[in-house]
């Protein structure tokens, strides 16, 4: 069982500023909790496999959990199933998802596997789990200098709660286009809003050293 599956979705991987704030973040948390594991799952570095025609099939039959058209789809779920909380560092791409968390998202999704058909709708057949979400944008989508539909959040709600995963916080990184200050600013707003939340209300702020390295 590990502590975090920590799943990062910017093509600029380890550059990425939500993949470094993630990254400071689960390393003031191992400072308070130094025996927490993380696995790492970088979907820009190793792209998911294009869903099959075989998958698609499979997901309209009766099919065997041990298919070969689910192995993948399997490996992805058990490994989710293995973290006791979530940690997602995504940028927002045209309003939304990335595609590369998309995909992800449409290998977890499984009827039969992690949610079931029921007469109110689909439910999650997942553990619950503190869940923590990272966007990165280059403008603002919320609050006055909002320009811009967020139609990122909600949805990635609605997949998360689908699975079972309704204890989701959204933490936003905006605005980052606009230089060194901008990043600042945003990094301040960030800990403020971690400061609002149970998991993360603690923890120190991070050394000036991450804006500055931006
Ligand atoms: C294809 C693409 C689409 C983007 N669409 C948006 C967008 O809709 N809204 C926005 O504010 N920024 C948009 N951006 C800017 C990214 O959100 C910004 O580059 C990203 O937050 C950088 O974060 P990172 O350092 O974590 O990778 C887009 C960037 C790319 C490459």
């Amino acid at each position: 069982m590990n502590d975090f599956l920590f799943l990062s979705a910017s093509p600029n991987q380890r550059t990425s500023i939500a993949y470094r704030f993630a990254d400071a973040l689960l390393e003031s948390f191992s400072k308070k909790h130094p025996a927490a594991s993380v696995n790492r799952r970088d979907l820009a570095a190793n792209p998911l496999p294009p869903l099959s025609a075989a998958y698609g099939a499979a997901l309209t039959k009766h099919t065997p959990l041990d298919d070969p058209a689910f192995r993948q789809s399997e490996h992805l779920i058990a490994e989710l199933e293995r973290s006791s909380h979530l940690l997602i560092a995504t940028p927002m791409h045209n309003f939304t998802l990335p595609a590369t968390l998309k995909l992800w998202i449409d290998h977890v999704l499984r009827i039969g596997r992690s949610f079931s058909p029921g007469p109110d709708g689909k439910v999650g057949l997942l553990a619950d789990r503190p869940t923590y979400i990272i966007v990165s944008s280059g403008g603002f989508h919320r609050g006055p200098q909002a320009r811009q539909p967020d139609c990122l959040s909600d949805y990635l709600r609605l997949a998360l709660r689908t699975i079972g995963i309704s204890d989701c916080h959204f933490i936003y990184l905006q605005g980052l286009v606009g230089g060194e200050g901008a990043v600042a600013a945003a990094f301040a707003s960030a800990h403020e809003q971690l400061s609002q939340t149970p998991l993360f209300a603690g923890i120190e702020p991070m050394s000036s050293a991450l804006v500055s390295s931006v």
